[in-house]
């Protein structure tokens, strides 16, 4: 490939989870810093990282169309774009893709990402370059401030604190794109909450694979989890809301719960996944917890918040799943009555446990399994929604709606909730809930943010 001039403007594309957000923002900003500007909205850019998802089918080969379109649409406009491909599909299918595809002239992975402007260089200057070293802590040494330059946040935004799983459920890939369990250390993740705070954010979600397995030492030398961390960023001024999510179901502890109960600005939602209602098909799973267990796990943590909201991940299809063990999945989510959830066909990844598993399901069976759950879901999805219609509530302001005056927000209970009036982006308005549907509440403004 021949030498480029140095590109003037990028475009991140993130897939998949909101930790892919989160790094595809990082990488926006390292980038920011040196100069290349966010292409405009529809604009050519000349540098695209693809920052990719390998938790579910044909991962590759998105990655590979994608690649395909741009390198088209580069000979329309004559002149090809930089592509870099990030994210767990650099790291676990990056030889192949720098082989496979010479349009693409970086592969980095989710830990090395720190490195790309070195990587940049070589690219500009007609090389290749692929990263997919592990060093997790040293990354996040090596990104600049979240403020730096004046830079403004989302008011929702997100902070990882962890990354990697060391659970290794049969099914999942992301022990091995994202490594062993690190935690980010207490000092550093205070710190960059007050710059984002500093940026305009009013509600951190906290993030990792497994985000209830943070640990680590506060200030005072005093071990601290997920709880404690909690705690020191609630006396963050200027943070009004907190967050966190993945969490697993055999990490979470007492003081966690009782955080639910105690801490203000740590909103009334949980994400738990649980993934099936059989204890067999969990076994296999090796999720190291059962449907019961899971559910006196809930009951307490309604007890400590009564108004929690909840939400899950399911999987349906699980290799040897037969149509009564899928019934207990259903079951499961009717005795838990979820505010949300994500749900899922199951699919064999390259490398898994599962995927050589006997008895893999059909797909017809897996689609009629995945209809039925979902439509429980949304039943339920619905009816929490309307339960909520009268409650007055703080939502806080993310963006402008379709009309003239139209805001969109999110309540405590992370449902959005659109509304007319007198505000900005970024405000926590009070706001009565009137009308439900399926996805989103209709709401009216009572108090707005300058009158608080
Ligand atoms: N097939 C289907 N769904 C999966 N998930 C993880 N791995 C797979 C897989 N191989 C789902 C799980 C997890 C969510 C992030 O993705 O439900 O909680
Ligand atoms: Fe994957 Fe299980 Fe770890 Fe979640 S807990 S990231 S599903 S291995």
């Amino acid at each position: 490939m021949s030498t480029e001039a140095p590109p003037k403007t990028y475009r991140v594309e993130s897939f998949g989870c909101q930790m892919n957000v989160y790094d595809g923002e990082r990488m926006g900003e390292m980038l920011s810093e040196r100069g290349i500007a966010p292409a405009a909205d529809g604009e050519d850019a000349d540098l695209v990282v693809l920052n990719t998802c390998h938790i579910r089918e044909k991962a590759a080969e998105k990655v590979y169309s994608r690649v395909g379109r741009l390198t088209k649409a580069g000979r329309k406009a004559g002149k090809q774009p930089l592509i870099a491909v990030a994210g767990c599909v650099a790291q676990a299918e990056g030889e192949e893709i720098m082989a496979r595809s010479p349009a693409v002239s970086m592969v980095v992975g989710p830990q090395a990402y720190h490195r790309l402007p070195e990587m940049l260089e070589l690219a500009v200057a007609g090389g290749r370059a692929t990263d997919t070293d592990m060093p997790a802590i040293a990354k996040f040494a090596a990104l600049p401030p979240r403020n730096a330059g004046g830079r403004k946040s989302a008011p929702a935004a997100f902070l990882t604190i962890q990354e990697g799983c060391d659970k290794f459920c049969t099914y999942c890939v992301v022990p091995y794109t994202r490594g062993a369990e690190i935690s980010r250390p207490f000092s550093d993740l205070v710190n960059e909450a007050q710059k984002l705070v500093e940026a305009g954010a009013k509600e951190i979600t906290l993030l990792g694979q497994n985000v209830s397995a943070w640990s680590d030492e506060d200030d005072k030398g005093r071990a601290v989890g997920l709880a404690g961390l909690i705690r020191a960023l609630a006396k963050v001024d200027g943070l009004a809301r907190i967050r966190y999510t993945t969490s697993h179901p055999a990490d979470m502890d007492d003081a966690l719960i009782a955080a639910h109960g105690e801490i203000e600005k740590l909103m009334p939602f949980l994400h738990l996944p649980v993934q099936a209602g059989s204890d067999r098909v969990l076994k296999a799973m090796n999720r190291s917890h059962t449907v019961d267990s899971y559910l006196r796990l809930l009951e307490r943590f309604r007890e400590a918040r009564p108004d929690l909201a909840l939400s899950g991940d399911f999987i349906v299809g699980f290799p040897g799943e037969t149509d009564a063990e899928f019934d207990e999945t259903l079951k499961l989510v009717d005795a838990v009555g979820y505010a949300q959830a994500f749900s899922f066909k199951y699919s064999p990844r390259p490398g898994t446990p599962a995927a050589t598993m006997e008895g893999q399901v059909a797909m017809e069976v897996m689609d009629e399994r995945l209809q039925r759950l979902q439509a429980a879901l949304n039943r339920d999805q619905h009816a929490f929604n309307q339960a909520s219609v009268g409650q007055t509530c703080q939502v806080l302001v993310e963006r402008k709606g379709k009309h003239e005056g139209q805001w969109l927000g999110k309540s405590p209970w992370l449902q959005s909730v659109w509304f007319e009036g007198d505000c900005a982006i970024g405000d926590l308005v009070q706001a009565e809930l009137m009308e439900a549907g399926p996805n989103s509440l209709a709401g009216r403004v009572l108090i707005p943010a300058h009158a608080t």
